[in-house]
């Protein structure tokens, strides 16, 4: 019956307990075979005489993964959910889900309809629809708030996070963890129940709801956690709906009916495209074309960092986090003593804020130990080298590591733009040098850039995807090109910011504009954290005069205005706090650096502001994209939105110029090059694009096939 369908559901029988398993790897989504399947069987186990008990699994490592994915926005496909999870959900011998890994989204859902819930101590729960820009919409919303109540079903829901058996079993969302076989125990737990007169059912249990009728607290707390945790977003309100639905509905069926309106509108938001695109656009960023899949991995069993400053110490924590030993290198013995502290400091902000147990701290603090000596790194399977930014040190570091590690070792750099192959050629392994630009704070920030060297071998590279993945990053794939992927895109973002400044906007509105698009911080705020000087030294150094686009911010320095880092700089900060503030005596500055440079300032509107900054995103991401230094138009949404602040719900930059359609982004461009056509040189490929009607990253045009084919090959060092 389900032989054109996707997926399966597996039936067999153990005495009187049917078992239903489903079957539709790797992850079991709820595909349409499983959708019929589940139907047909919880059926035919309710017609068998035989059968008093009914258990629901999964095959695999996953229970149910959540509704498939890949189904929202395309025709619907076989049987629809509510039908399978009704016949469920009134079957009238008791059913219990055996959840055997992973439940989430529509897989919890399945379990919620089921009588009892039984775990492993392995499996994991949760609703992450909202990180799709969806709501749990197979009645996730009405029973959830019934089982645990509404304000931690709700603290659930607009986190998005899984929880572990152990916190779901303290939670009520199941019944019992199974510390043995998780079959045996189900059937062990199940043969109890059979025979009692009822069994529950979630959609009853209403007094968790009743109570909290009245309570404006549990809403208005959602709606603040909401504001705060996912602005600009449309799916969180949905949710809160809902929710307010199960609270004050006396009929359950009639809040059901609330969620598929609610849901329905969020399918047709265009943020659960942009969500769902990035979804699928981090697992394709973390496969490299040209790899076979197969490819053999080198074992990671044991790392080493050199260099114990913010960035070592955070690389540091991320192996040991992934629970590989890590040491870490400073020649210095008292930078070491630092960065070892800063570490364990970190580590218990962690704990005093209830993200991490006492002895977790412990476990990863055991993991990580300090070395002033190289020779100590002989066993290592990889070394990330984490000093600052310049040539000949990193070379000289190499060479040291390329003496005293394995021979086999991988040996990385953690560089924001130096050039991967200079370094790798200090080395008498080139094959085993790969560039590895993490962004600060590395612990934190999801995006890793993975640089590829023109000899980096398959192995090394493969290995350190698998590694970022351990290590929970976002991945992405960029060729030894200047200013890799991320930022070289920002430098024409930042070059528009501050030509806007000079023809008449202020900062706090060209930040306000592109924080109220949904950067999560405006330009100017970013280089007031960043530092102002770091350029204006440099230039200082090296004899060269500003270029007209640092003339303000260059001058700023001049008067000692540096950034946070001395409480004034575009913004002023009071002492500990890095809120901004306005700046008014600057103004002067604008104004006659502007009209010494010939500008006449003028009212610019928030729209110019974001279209000049975004779509000078775009512009460079297409070019980026035609050189190959990219793989796909994808991987640059998955940079931008996890290490630039780049909201998730817009679907990063490239997904956005599609959403626009690109024959309106080449127009917009076709204007603002009238007044500057040195930076707005539209990209032959985004030119391409749009008059074919296309978009990116769909039915691939000539040059995208080609730059993906060329990947490897690119001898192109960019062009910035
Ligand atoms: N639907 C379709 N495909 C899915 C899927 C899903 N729900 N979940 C994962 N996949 C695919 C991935 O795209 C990937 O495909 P690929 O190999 O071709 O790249 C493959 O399964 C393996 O996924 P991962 O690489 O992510 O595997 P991991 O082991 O790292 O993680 C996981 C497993 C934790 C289950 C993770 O895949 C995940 O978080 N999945 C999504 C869960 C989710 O969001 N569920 C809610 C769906 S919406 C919903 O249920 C609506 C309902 O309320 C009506």
């Amino acid at each position: 019956m389900t032989e054109q369908l996707k997926g399966k559901v597996n039936y067999s029988t153990q005495g009187n307990i049917a078992i239903l398993e489903v079957d539709n790897p790797p992850v079991n989504p709820l595909s349409s075979g499983v959708r019929a399947g589940l139907s047909e069987y919880i059926l035919k186990a309710n017609s068998d005489d035989s059968i008093e008990g009914i258990i629901l699994t999964g095959a695999g490592r996953s229970f149910i993964a959540g509704a498939d994915i890949s189904e929202f926005g395309q025709k619907p496909d076989g049987p629809d959910l509510h039908t399978a999870l009704r016949e469920i959900e009134f079957s009238k011998k008791p059913v219990v889900a055996a959840i055997n890994g992973t439940a989430l989204g529509g897989g919890l859902e399945t379990a919620l309809v089921c009588n009892y819930r039984i775990g492993t101590n392995k499996a994991i729960v949760g609703l992450p629809e909202v990180n799709l820009g969806l709501l749990p919409g197979a009645g996730g919303t009405q029973r959830l708030p019934r089982l645990i109540g509404p304000s931690q079903a709700l603290k659930m829901m607009l986190a998005g996070t899984p929880m572990s058996a152990k916190k779901a079993l303290d939670q009520g969302v199941i019944d019992a963890i199974s510390e043995n076989s998780l079959i045996e125990d189900a059937i062990l737990f199940l043969q109890d129940k059979i025979g009692l007169d009822e069994h529950p059912k979630v959609r009853d249990k209403n007094d968790k709801v009743i109570e909290a009728r009245g309570d404006n607290n549990i809403l208005a707390e959602a709606r603040a956690l909401a504001a705060k945790t996912r602005r600009g977003q449309f799916a969180p309100g949905q949710i809160i709906a809902c929710v307010e639905a199960a609270i004050n509905e006396d009929n359950f069926d009639d809040g059901m009916k609330k969620e598929a309106d609610y849901f329905l509108e969020c399918l047709v938001n265009p943020q659960r495209e942009a969500m769902i695109h990035i979804f699928f656009g981090e697992r394709a960023a973390s496969k490299i074309a040209d790899i076979p899949k197969e490819t053999p991995l080198h074992p990671i069993n044991k790392a080493g960092v050199v260099g114990s400053g913010t960035m070592g110490g955070g690389i540091a924590m991320l192996f040991a986090n992934a629970g590989i030993p890590v040491l870490v290198l400073d020649q210095d013995e008292d930078n070491l003593k630092r960065g070892m502290g800063v570490i364990e400091k970190n580590y218990k902000m962690m704990v005093d804020r209830g993200r991490m147990l006492e002895e977790q701290k412990d476990a990863v603090m055991q993991l990580i130990t300090p070395t002033l000596t190289y020779e100590d790194l002989s066993e290592v399977d990889i070394v990330v080298e984490a000093v600052y930014e310049n040539l000949d040190l990193k070379q000289e570091i190499f060479q040291k590591l390329d003496t005293h590690t394995n021979a086999n070792a991988i040996l990385a750099s953690n560089t924001s733009g130096l050039d991967i192959d200079a370094i790798a050629s200090s080395t008498s392994r080139p094959g085993k040098v790969v560039g590895t630009h993490f962004f600060s704070p590395a612990n934190i920030m999801r995006l890793l850039e993975v640089v590829r060297g023109e000899e980096s071998s398959d192995e090394t590279m493969a290995t350190v995807m698998a590694l970022g993945k351990k290590m929970n990053k976002a991945s992405v794939v960029s060729l030894n090109a200047p200013g890799f992927i991320g930022n070289r895109m920002l430098s024409g973002y930042t070059y528009q910011a501050n030509m806007l400044l000079l023809e008449g906007a202020l900062p706090n509105q060209v930040d306000n504009a592109l924080e109220s698009f949904g950067m999560s911080m405006g330009p100017f705020r970013m280089m007031d954290l960043v530092g102002l000087d770091l350029g204006w030294r440099a230039r200082k150094l090296a004899g060269i005069e500003s270029p007209l686009v640092n003339k303000i911010s260059d001058e700023l320095c001049e008067q000692d205005r540096f950034g946070q880092k001395n409480a004034r700089g575009f913004y002023n900060y009071s002492e500990g706090s890095r809120a901004p503030n306005p700046a008014p005596e600057n103004e002067d500055i604008y104004k006659s650096i502007s009209e010494k440079h010939n500008f006449v300032r003028r009212e610019i509107s928030d729209q110019e502001i974001i279209d000049r900054c975004i779509l000078a995103l775009v512009n460079e991401g297409a070019q980026i994209l035609s050189e190959g230094v990219a793989q796909r138009s994808g991987d640059m949404d998955i940079v931008y939105i996890n290490g630039y602040g780049f909201p998730i719900w817009r679907g990063g930059p490239m997904c956005y110029a599609n959403m626009l359609g690109l024959d309106e982004v080449t127009k917009r461009m076709e204007e603002f090059a009238k007044s500057d056509e040195k930076f707005w040189k539209i990209s032959p490929l985004l030119t391409k694009l749009a008059t074919e009607g296309s978009r990116f990253g769909e039915a691939p045009s000539k040059e995208e096939r080609e730059a993906k084919l060329s990947f490897k090959d690119s001898k192109n060092m960019g062009g910035v």
